[in-house]
């Protein structure tokens, strides 16, 4: 078993396999194009530029790979088995033929791509272009170059210009009420046990300008809720406006006056980048979700060292804490990593106290897995079964303060924007501040509205309620 809630560890639901929407050329399209995603948000997001990106390019989304002209598997190398996974969903989808009769070009991208780079095509000759999270602007021009040389392409190096510049400007799937932006790449940071830093490369931040444009593009298109992206999402520093560094605290300021944007949230953050701007930005801008997903790994000062963590149980209890004097509800969710190597029986037991002194509405756990390249995989590694043993408890400890959490907001009227279609008739499905889902019976021309709801059940994942008034509130 791996993450309490799944593959995601930063609050939002898998996306599962991502086939947008993509054709803005009517008619006129004859190439069918299958992304399926795996891993983090920003993946998801991704998947969704290169959907934008080769709708120029006359390929129309779909969500059926036995229909596409081109497969591309963006995929996740954060935990064990991912280029495992890859190799077999390879093997799987190559004995397709599409309707006319023909294989389909198969791309493989993201951090698998990156870190295997060559080795991919070695083993899976069926693999067409191998493209790194870096160079996905390319994706056109390498299919090119893969037809005309008749030879697999891979693409793995960090390219100077930023990737964004030559993405096309995203279609915001019609309809959606959320969406993700990315406004920071990559990572310095080097905790010993993350790939992260090799695969995504160095730290980058996106100008303001750039940022305010994508966003109001999505608020135009109807969005709601954006969730701003990033692997250090806190150390933001894009080049403002004023050719002066804006941190996340400032740039949330702007993103919350643009007309038709209710919501914002951002994810994920790293402890010791939290400032004191963005701290006041939780008091001050109603926009900003009290929801904060604020990874700490474990609770032992001694394993937080190990890892190149730099911060120590203390810091992140005394950053809890002045998160909480700005805003009083502010819910938590973290991730945390059991069965590091040296994790002693009393490392994991701080880990189990800090989580009951913040008691957090949500958490993402995993088990240690040594990661090829990185420092704390030539460490001395602890057994499978004292990590699953471990796993077990923190993950039984977490489930019940999310069912706590979730509990405690029964009798409570929450502000709930709605999102889409619930399982049953007549039933749509939103979310709280919190991020909880709500689900609630209501007419639904509600989706994309925010509306009071007095929460009647509390489960495990989610939460149940009645709408109180016809109207929409304000935010
Ligand atoms: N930037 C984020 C984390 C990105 S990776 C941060 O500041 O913490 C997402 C999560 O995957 C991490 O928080 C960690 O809990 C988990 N993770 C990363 N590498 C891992 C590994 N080698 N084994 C187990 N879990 C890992
Ligand atoms: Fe990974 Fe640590 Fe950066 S978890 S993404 S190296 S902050």
């Amino acid at each position: 078993m791996e993450g309490a809630s799944g593959e995601v560890p930063a609050g939002h639901e898998p996306e599962g396999d991502e086939a947008r929407a993509g054709d803005r050329h009517g008619g006129g399209v004859s190439k069918r194009l299958y992304v399926k995603t795996y891993g983090c948000q920003m993946n998801a997001y991704d998947s969704g530029r290169l959907t934008d990106l080769l709708s120029v390019h006359g390929y129309a989304a779909t969500a059926d790979p036995a229909d596409a002209d081109l497969i591309v598997l963006n995929t996740c190398h954060i935990r064990e088995k991912a280029a495992e996974k890859v190799y077999s969903e390879l093997g799987r989808l190559k004995q397709l033929k599409n309707r006319q009769g023909q294989a389909a070009t198969f791309v493989v991208a993201g951090c698998v791509a990156q870190a295997e780079g060559d080795e991919l095509v070695a083993r899976a000759p069926v693999v067409d272009v191998v493209v790194g999270p870096q160079c996905y602007q390319r994706l056109p021009e390498l299919l090119d170059r893969r037809r005309r040389e008749g030879r697999a392409i891979v693409a793995t190096e960090f390219p100077p210009e930023p990737k964004f510049d030559d993405l096309a400007t995203p279609a915001a799937g019609a309809g959606a009420v959320t969406a993700f932006l990315t406004v920071q790449e990559g990572c310095d940071k080097f905790c010993s046990f993350c790939v992260v830093p090799y695969t995504r490369g160095a730290e980058y931040s996106r100008p303001v300008a750039e940022v305010l444009a994508e966003a109001r593009v999505y608020a135009e298109a109807g969005v709601r809720e954006i969730t701003l992206l990033g692997q250090n999402v806190n150390c933001y520093h894009g080049e403002g406006p004023d050719r002066v560094e804006w941190g996340l605290g400032r740039l949330i300021e702007a993103l919350a006056k643009i007309d038709g944007v209710a919501r914002i949230r951002y994810t994920t953050s790293y402890p010791a980048d939290m400032d004191e701007e963005l701290i006041a930005a939780h008091r001050d801008i109603p926009e900003l979700m009290p929801y904060l997903h604020l990874p700490v790994q474990s609770g032992s000062d001694r394993i937080l060292k190990a890892m190149n963590r730099r911060h120590s149980a203390g810091d992140y209890l005394r950053l809890v804490e002045r998160l909480r004097r700005a805003r009083p509800d502010l819910a938590l969710s973290s991730d945390f990593i059991v069965g590091y190597p040296g994790e002693s029986d009393d490392d994991f037991g701080a880990t189990c106290r800090l989580v009951e002194d913040v008691g957090f509405a949500q958490s993402f756990s995993f088990k240690y897995s040594p990661r090829p390249g990185t420092p704390a995989s030539l460490e001395p590694q602890l057994g499978e079964d004292i990590k699953s043993e471990r796993l077990v408890h923190l993950q039984a400890l977490l489930a019940a303060q999310q069912q706590a959490f979730n509990a405690a907001c029964v009798g409570r009227e929450l502000p709930v924007l709605f999102e889409r279609a619930g399982r049953w008739p007549g039933q749509l499905v939103g979310r709280s501040p919190y991020l909880q889902p709500v689900h609630a019976r209501l007419d639904a021309t509600a989706i994309g509205e925010v509306r009071t709801v007095r929460i009647t059940g509390g489960g495990q994942n989610s939460l149940a309620g009645e709408a109180c008034h016809e109207e929409a509130v304000a935010s």
